[in-house]
């Protein structure tokens, strides 16, 4: 099939850009977005480069009744010499079209995909901070446009990118998160989306996530779905734990989101010789390992979080303060070849790094 072309509207006036120093997480849009339709027999078309600005979408569009969305989440970090670099950027394509074949959402040519993604964020450009610590978030989604009260899949979709000039995701910046086990909720179950990055997952955290806040948590440690036993993830995060010297991290199941900073950890552990596993691990057999003193550091990987040790695991009346609520060596390691790598200070030995 013939590439598309990609119009490009420009807006006429830019908006005022942020201080690096005032980035929090998700509140500021840039001056441009990507968007693209779906209906058949034309497949995905009109893909064009607009000024940021509202949808015209009828309430009738089938996204807000059934929730037929996904959602991506990858960075574009300025580097030590000035280049704009996107951190393995083909799988967060590939992951979109796992997502969306979960969610009965026709297909994305990946590597259109990803060019539309670069020519969006060349075109924004300016709006990628300088400071170590700041990126320019990028947020592809997919939502279902028919006009249709029905349940189905839809006929109709659009295809967007917005962009977001971002600090830390959490308010401990890189100091250690606080995270309490949910006992109660569950995120999601095997057999349902929790592999999809699909909105509803999130939507279905917010109750626990509300309630943990309340007590000083930053996050809620789900356990899975059915027994209510293995810990899953953290849903901005997927976690490891190093227990008596092994790094432990839950293995991918079909309810727990696969991360790519998560594999790029497993990854680099396994360069440096440091036994990393992925096996599932009970919330009583963590614990049993903190009782015996053995459980030596935790972390959470995400695009988002980036690496964010756990310093506290509260686990209903049970407490559990990680490395004296400090960050651990390994967590630290993780994190500076991470954003080293990211930030251009090491090199790209894993070719990871996609200039755009
Ligand atoms: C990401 O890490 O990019 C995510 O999509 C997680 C989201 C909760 C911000």
């Amino acid at each position: 099939m013939e590439e598309q072309t990609i119009r490009v509207q420009r807006c006429e006036t830019k908006k005022e850009k942020p201080q690096d120093d005032q980035l929090v997480f998700g509140k500021i849009f840039t001056d441009h977005m990507f968007v693209m339709d779906y209906s058949e027999p034309l497949g995905w078309h009109n893909a064009s480069i607009v000024p940021y600005q509202p949808l015209q979408i009828e309430p009738s569009a089938m996204v807000f009744h059934y929730a037929q969305s996904v959602f991506e989440g990858l960075k574009a970090y300025r580097t030590d010499n000035g280049s704009i670099e996107l951190f393995r950027p083909e799988k967060n394509m590939e992951r979109l079209n796992r997502s969306n074949d979960r969610l009965c959402i026709p297909p994305i040519d990946e590597e259109f995909a990803l060019k539309a993604i670069k020519q969006l964020v060349s075109i924004d450009r300016d709006w990628v901070p300088h400071t170590e610590g700041t990126s320019l978030y990028i947020r592809p989604f997919i939502i279902s446009t028919e006009t249709y009260i029905g349940v189905s899949a839809a006929a109709h979709y659009k295809f967007i990118v917005i962009l977001s000039p971002v600090g830390a995701y959490y308010k401990e910046g890189l100091n250690p998160v606080k995270i309490a086990v949910e006992n109660d909720y569950v995120r999601t179950v095997k057999g349902g989306t929790g592999e999809a990055k699909t909105g509803g997952n999130y939507a279905a955290s917010l109750k626990a996530q509300e309630m943990v806040a309340k007590t000083g948590y930053t996050q809620v440690l789900w356990l899975d779905g059915v027994e209510k036993k293995y810990i899953e993830e953290v849903g901005s995060m997927n976690v490891f734990f190093k227990i008596n010297g092994e790094v432990v991290t839950p293995k991918l199941n079909g309810s727990i989101l696969s991360g790519i900073t998560r594999l790029s950890v497993i990854e680099l552990l396994n360069h440096w010789d440091v036994p990393v596993i992925e096996r599932r691990i009970s919330i009583e057999e963590l614990y049993e390992a903190y009782q015996n003193g053995q459980l030596e550091e935790a972390f959470g990987s995400g695009t988002a979080a980036v690496i964010s040790p756990i310093g506290e695991l509260k686990w209903g009346d049970k407490q559990m303060i990680i490395n004296d609520g400090k960050t651990g060596e390994i967590s630290k390691k993780v994190y500076d070849t991470i954003t080293g790598i990211q930030y251009g200070h090491i090199e790209d030995s894993f070719n990871w790094m996609q200039n755009i």
